[in-house]
C-alpha cells in the first residue's frame, strides 16, 4: 500500500479533481460524479459513475500494461482514488472508431452503426474555449502541439488499445463502437496513456441487442443511465456472461 499523501488541489476538471502529492513525481486523481455533455452545456450527477470509472479505468489500463501499452496508473488508493503518474499532457483528444456513430454520423451523413472494415483515427485540439476542433497531423505539428515522433507513438498506441479494448469486450458480450484517449509526456519525454477509459469516454453497446450501455444515455436523455454504468461494471469482471473466468 502507498505510503504517499494527498495535498492540494492542483486542477478540477468535469469529471475528475487532481491532487498534488508527498510523491513529487505523481498525482492522486479522484473520480467525481458530475457529468457534462455538449461542451459543458449539459450538466447533471450520474450517481456512482465516480467509482465504477476509477475501478473500470484501473482495470483496463492494467490489462493494457501487460500487454504491452504503458500508462500513468500506478495504483487505486480507494473507492474514488488512484495514484497516477505524473505528465504533461498532450493537448490532443485521440478518437478511434469502429463503427459509424455520435459526431462522425453527423459530421458525414450517415446513420450510426455501419461496420468499417479498419478501424479510424481522428485528432481534436484539447482545447474547451475552441470546442475541441478537429485536426489533422499537419496541423497539430504546425501548432507545436506535439511532434511528428510523438505522433507516430500515439498512433501506434491508440489502435494497439483498440485492437485489446475491442477483443476484451467482445468477450464479455459488448461492441466498442468508439472511443477517445489522452496521452502525456512523462519526464524523460516518453509517452504514456494518461486520463481515464471508462462509459465516459467510450461507447459501449450490447454485441446482441445493440442497446447503449455508456455516457450516450446521459447525453441523449435516454433514462436508465446508472443501470447502464453498473452494466459495464458487471460484464467487465464477467467474462462470457460469468459462465467461466
Ligand atoms: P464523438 O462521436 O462525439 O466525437 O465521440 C467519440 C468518442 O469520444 C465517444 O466514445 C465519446 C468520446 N468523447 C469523450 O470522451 N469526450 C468528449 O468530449 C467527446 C466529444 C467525445
Ligand atoms: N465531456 C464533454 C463535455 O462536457 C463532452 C461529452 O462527453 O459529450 O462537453
Amino acid at each position: 500500500m502507498s505510503t504517499v499523501t494527498k495535498l492540494e488541489l492542483i486542477y478540477e476538471g468535469k469529471a475528475k479533481k487532481v491532487y498534488a502529492t508527498s510523491d513529487p513525481d505523481c498525482c492522486i486523481v479522484s473520480y467525481k460524479d458530475d457529468a457534462t455533455a455538449l461542451d459543458g452545456l449539459k450538466k447533471g450527477t450520474i450517481a456512482g459513475k465516480g467509482a465504477i470509472n476509477n475501478r473500470m479505468s484501473n482495470l483496463l489500463m492494467r490489462m493494457l500494461e501487460q500487454n504491452g501499452v504503458p500508462t500513468h496508473l500506478v495504483e487505486e488508493l480507494s473507492e474514488r482514488d488512484t495514484l497516477v503518474k505524473k505528465v504533461e499532457i498532450v493537448p490532443l483528444e485521440v478518437i478511434v472508431r469502429n463503427c459509424s456513430a455520435g459526431h462522425f454520423a453527423q459530421r458525414y451523413g450517415v446513420p450510426e452503426g455501419m461496420v468499417f472494415d479498419e478501424p479510424t483515427l481522428e485528432l481534436c485540439y484539447k482545447n474547451d474555449a475552441l470546442h475541441d476542433p478537429l485536426l489533422n497531423d499537419s496541423h497539430a505539428l504546425a501548432l507545436g502541439l506535439t511532434t511528428k515522433q510523438e505522433l507516430e507513438t500515439i498512433r501506434t498506441l491508440a489502435l494497439r488499445v483498440n485492437a485489446l479494448l475491442k477483443d476484451f469486450w467482445k468477450q464479455r458480450g459488448v461492441d466498442l463502437i468508439d472511443f477517445k484517449l489522452e496521452f502525456g509526456r512523462l519526464p524523460d519525454g516518453s509517452i504514456v496513456l494518461a486520463d481515464e477509459i471508462s462509459p465516459d469516454t467510450c461507447r459501449f453497446w450490447d454485441s446482441a441487442t445493440h442497446e447503449k450501455l455508456d455516457k450516450d444515455r446521459f447525453r441523449r436523455d435516454m433514462g436508465g443511465v446508472e443501470a447502464a454504468y453498473q452494466e459495464m461494471m458487471t460484464r467487465l469482471t464477467k467474462p462470457n456472461g460469468g459462465e467461466q473466468a
